[in-house]
């Protein structure tokens, strides 16, 4: 049986229909059409579809979409866009931090969360915040510098 949920998606507030078993990476995905939140694994073990959930990182490939109600989301599409990319965004470009791409949204929003508790981590508190997060290309180096280089130019504008 479907249930109305409400809550607010990348600062808007909105109203959608699911089914009690809906996962909340197919309503994104699937009803409301933002597809930057990945399906790796399915399974809860890569962090591709990782979102925000009132500022915490969650896989949303295994979390029910009734959980969210009431909570504010925030998908990659929430950080910016190419006209308005989010310092993030532009630093893994900077840092060559993106090849295939698959994971990036993951991590994105994963080192988005980190930042808003930390906003200058060291390398060690980066690591363990993307830990979660799995990229097959990169080594995550890359990935490590330009989440450095983002927090110092958010932090020293
Ligand atoms: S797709 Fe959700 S953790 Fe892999
Ligand atoms: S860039 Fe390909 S999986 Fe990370």
């Amino acid at each position: 049986m479907k249930k109305q949920l409400t809550f607010v998606l990348n600062g808007k507030k909105i109203s959608v229909e699911a089914e009690a078993d809906t996962l909340l990476l197919d309503l994104l995905r699937e009803t409301l059409g933002l597809t930057g939140t990945k399906r790796g694994c399915g399974e809860g073990e890569c962090g591709a579809c990782t979102v925000l959930v009132n500022g915490e990182t969650v896989n949303s490939c295994i979390y029910p979409a009734w959980k969210a109600e009431h909570s504010e989301l925030l998908t990659v599409e929430g950080l910016g866009d190419r006209e308005n990319p989010h310092p993030l965004q532009e630093a893994f470009l900077e840092q060559g931090a993106v090849q295939c791409g698959f994971c990036t949204p993951g991590m994105l929003v994963s080192a988005y969360g980190l930042l808003q508790k930390t906003p200058t981590p060291g390398t060690e508190e980066i690591k363990s915040a993307l830990a979660g997060n799995l990229c097959r290309c990169t080594g995550y180096k890359k990935i490590i510098a330009a989440v450095k280089a983002a927090s110092l130019k958010i932090s020293q504008p």
